[in-house]
């Protein structure tokens, strides 16, 4: 028999059994659900990643749906205990599912709910700061001066790359590789290159209007190229940011030969999902290149780094917080709590789940819908 594990229980009396395997930022999300005759489960074990058993003991016999993360394994057996127990949702509290077997919960009917539309800025913002952290060496920087090694102004004391002017490379253009896209043109005035399989219109557009806007301030425009190749962003680009989804296609897709096609004095930033870069090949890169530097939000092996990769100083690595704006946590937590609401109501999914303002408004009763189901043409 599984252990018993801790949890805080909301509205004991509720009809509908909802467990979120993590205490998640914010209230509303908590109110959502227990003025909505659910009994809410929070689970309040310390450890940070909770095993499938554990997830098991939390599910028990009789459950309506479950609130989870991605740093948990959900396939076949949980979705199966999870339909044994009567639940039909689950939702990750993040836009990325890659930990969901989607294949396995359509088997077992259960609706997937995912969070888009409320990190993209987020996201974006700390891509940008790694950018400029790794450019600038802020973080080797800092340092040096807590330990006291400053003792004063010297021409060649942390020099770093100027970003203005430069070329900043996206792979994978989507919602937030634009929006990242448009922070460093906007904030640095650099060139564009991308590389995506869909042309983003929108992004290209808003670069060509922003150019003409600088010229007629007797500024130095800015311009756009959409590369026929990833490989092209990678000899060209100054900056590179990577946006892709993970997938088998995306896995290692910054292997070594890729890496050494960047310029040597390159900047690589990652805020996606960790195997999208063959980190062990990255440590040997960052090795035999002292110019070249990265900024990490993920890793391949999370919560781990690879080998020798923590004592890179030209590394910036923080624990995947690419999300976490206080906003964008409260609204990742309300729009999972109202994916399994909805589909405990048996709501329709909503039209746009990038067009998610309506779910998020303090002051309004959220539309009667599932915010987000990626699964729901399966179901
Ligand atoms: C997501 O939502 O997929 C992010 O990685 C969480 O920060």
């Amino acid at each position: 028999m599984a252990k018993p594990i801790s949890i805080e229980v909301w509205n004991p009396s509720g009809k509908y059994r909802v467990v979120s395997t993590k205490s998640m930022p914010g209230t509303r999300w908590i109110r959502l659900l227990t003025d909505n005759d659910c009994r809410l489960e929070i689970c309040t074990e310390k450890k940070t990643i909770l095993s499938v058993d554990d997830i098991l003991a939390l599910i028990g016999d009789h459950c309506h749906g479950v609130i989870g993360q991605l740093t948990e394994d959900w396939g076949e057996v949980l979705f199966s205990a999870l339909k044994r127990a009567g639940g039909t949702a689950f939702s990750n509290m993040a836009v990325g599912y890659n930990n969901v077997d989607v294949d396995a919960a359509n088997r077992n009917g259960i609706a997937i709910g995912n969070t888009p539309g409320v990190l993209t800025e987020t996201t974006a913002e700390l891509a940008a700061s790694l950018s400029v952290a790794a450019a600038r060496r802020i973080v080797e920087a800092d340092q040096f001066m807590r330990a006291g090694l400053y003792d004063g102004w010297l021409p060649h004391l942390f020099v770093g790359n100027l970003l203005k002017g430069q070329t900043v490379g996206v792979i994978g253009a989507g919602r937030i590789g634009s929006a990242y896209a448009r922070m460093m043109i906007e904030g640095f005035k650099m060139n564009l290159i991308y590389y995506d399989l869909y042309q983003s219109t929108r992004l290209e557009k808003f670069v060509t209007a922003y150019g003409q806007f600088l010229k007629a301030n007797g500024e130095q425009g800015v311009t756009w190229k959409r590369a026929g190749s990833m490989e092209e962003v990678l000899r060209e680009a100054d900056v590179i940011s990577l946006h892709p989804v993970l997938d088998k296609t995306t896995y290692h897709l910054i292997n070594p030969e890729r890496l050494a096609m960047m310029k040597k004095e390159a900047v690589l930033v990652n805020a996606s999902r960790g195997p999208v870069i063959d980190e062990a090949a990255l440590v040997e890169h960052l090795k035999a290149n002292p110019m070249f530097r990265v900024g990490l939000d993920v890793f391949e092996d999370e919560p781990y780094m690879k080998p020798g990769l923590a004592e890179m100083k030209n590394a910036v690595v923080v624990p995947h917080i690419a999300s976490a704006s206080k906003w964008t946590r409260e609204g990742m937590a309300t729009l999972a709590a109202l994916n399994v609401l909805g589909k405990i109501k048996g709501y329709p999914v909503w039209g746009n789940p990038n067009a998610v303002e309506p779910f998020l408004d303090e002051n309004a009763t959220p539309p009667p819908a599932c915010p987000s189901i990626v699964n729901a043409k399966q179901l």
